[in-house]
């Protein structure tokens, strides 16, 4: 018998996840290996028992293919964090039933493709007596302990044409766009985003903003002969002591769904400036569609680096980007905290060094 392996994505869906399904699927072939998929997340590892085999001759296409198609959940039997953000331990019955189905199957290890969440669902699983080995999915870029996840790139990209396109909407109408992106409590989706696009203003979780702060910039640049302004505000971002915008309520096992502060933003400037101005959400296109070539890269980077780890026996781990290589890290390293934007760091420097305003100055 040869032997087999298994993978699962979990947590919200995310450009690459495919690319990393076709790399450890081909992988895993090149060693004689076979791989099934559990459907649907990790309620697929429970009755009733829903996979697929994963054979290499059907990986064709799925470089580029948005989405993932195992499918995916954030919610269920599985979830492991509440609304208010702290790790909830699924219960052990949960756990037993997929461990059992996992040896029912006669896999001999578990590549868990997630975020903070799904990975801390992996450990969770690890401690239950599964080897599993991780793969740090996300578009917000907040695990710790890998420079950087997949999907996050593309979803930068994708706000960067955002920017592009608002900038001529803008000037053509003398307004404030404001352009609201994800990123949870992480702002690296709008810093590097608003770096990479020419924002005049960039709002993040990780540094209160105050509105005199965004008017003064709005007001300077008036003073310069520039009648728009372009301003990107991570959907975590608040006011100076204010609290975080949401678009749904917390549940007992899911976290509260952020968003429209891009609305309230535009909205109060209105007001202020008495300019004309207009929020776009940019939602869920960034999580859609096809990886970049750089994400694909990563993806098949990270995907080939699964598969070895599990060569070696190396369990409880995750593969991440250390510096130009991948190397294994502890699962409970990379799920402890989430990484988030420092407000003294380089990026932050950088942007100010150039006169973009982060809304607190
Ligand atoms: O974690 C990825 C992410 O897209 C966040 O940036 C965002 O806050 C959240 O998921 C949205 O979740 P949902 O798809 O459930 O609306």
């Amino acid at each position: 018998m040869p032997e087999r392996i298994g993978i699962v994505t979990g947590g919200g869906d995310c450009p690459g996840l495919n690319a990393v399904i076709r790399a450890v699927v081909k992988a895993a072939a090149h060693r004689g290996w076979e791989a099934v998929g559990f459907l649907g997340g990790y309620e697929g590892m429970l009755a009733p028992l829903s996979y697929r085999p994963l054979d290499y001759t059907q990986m064709g296409g799925l470089l580029f293919r948005g989405g993932t198609i195992l499918g995916t959940s954030n919610k269920g039997r599985f979830a492991a964090k509440t609304g208010h953000g702290e790790v909830r331990r699924v219960p052990e019955e949960i756990l037993g039933e997929a461990k059992r189905n996992f040896d029912a199957l006669g896999l001999r290890a578990l590549v868990c493709i997630g975020g903070d969440g799904s990975l801390t669902i992996a450990q969770q699983l690890y401690e239950t007596g599964v080897p599993v080995v991780g793969v740090p999915k996300t578009i917000d870029n907040d695990l710790d302990a890998t420079l950087m996840t997949f999907g996050f790139e593309t979803a930068v990209t994708c706000a960067v044409d955002a920017l592009d396109r608002l900038h001529s909407t803008a000037e053509s109408h003398n307004r404030v766009m404001v352009l609201e992106v994800m990123g949870r409590y992480a702002g690296w989706i709008a810093g590097s985003a608003g770096l990479a696009g020419g924002a005049d203003v960039i709002l993040i979780p990780e540094i209160e903003f105050n509105y005199d702060s965004v008017v003064a910039k709005i007001r300077e640049r008036e003073a310069q002969g520039k009648h728009f302004t372009i301003v990107i505000v991570a959907e975590g971002a608040r006011l100076a002591g204010g609290a975080f915008v949401t678009a749904g309520e917390a549940g007992s096992n899911r976290e509260a769904r952020l968003g429209g502060i891009g609305q309230v933003v535009a909205s109060e400037l209105e007001a202020r400036t008495g300019k004309e101005c207009r929020a776009v959400v940019l939602g869920h296109l960034q999580r859609g569609g096809a990886p970049t070539a750089w994400d694909r890269h990563l993806c098949t980077r990270f995907g080939v680096s699964a598969v070895e780890l599990i060569a070696e026996g190396r369990y409880g781990h995750m593969v991440a980007l250390n510096g130009t290589g991948i190397e294994p890290v502890l699962l409970t390293d990379a799920i402890d905290k989430i990484r988030t934007v420092p407000p003294d760091g380089e990026l932050v420097r950088v942007a100010r060094a150039i006169g973009i305003s982060f809304g607190n100055e």
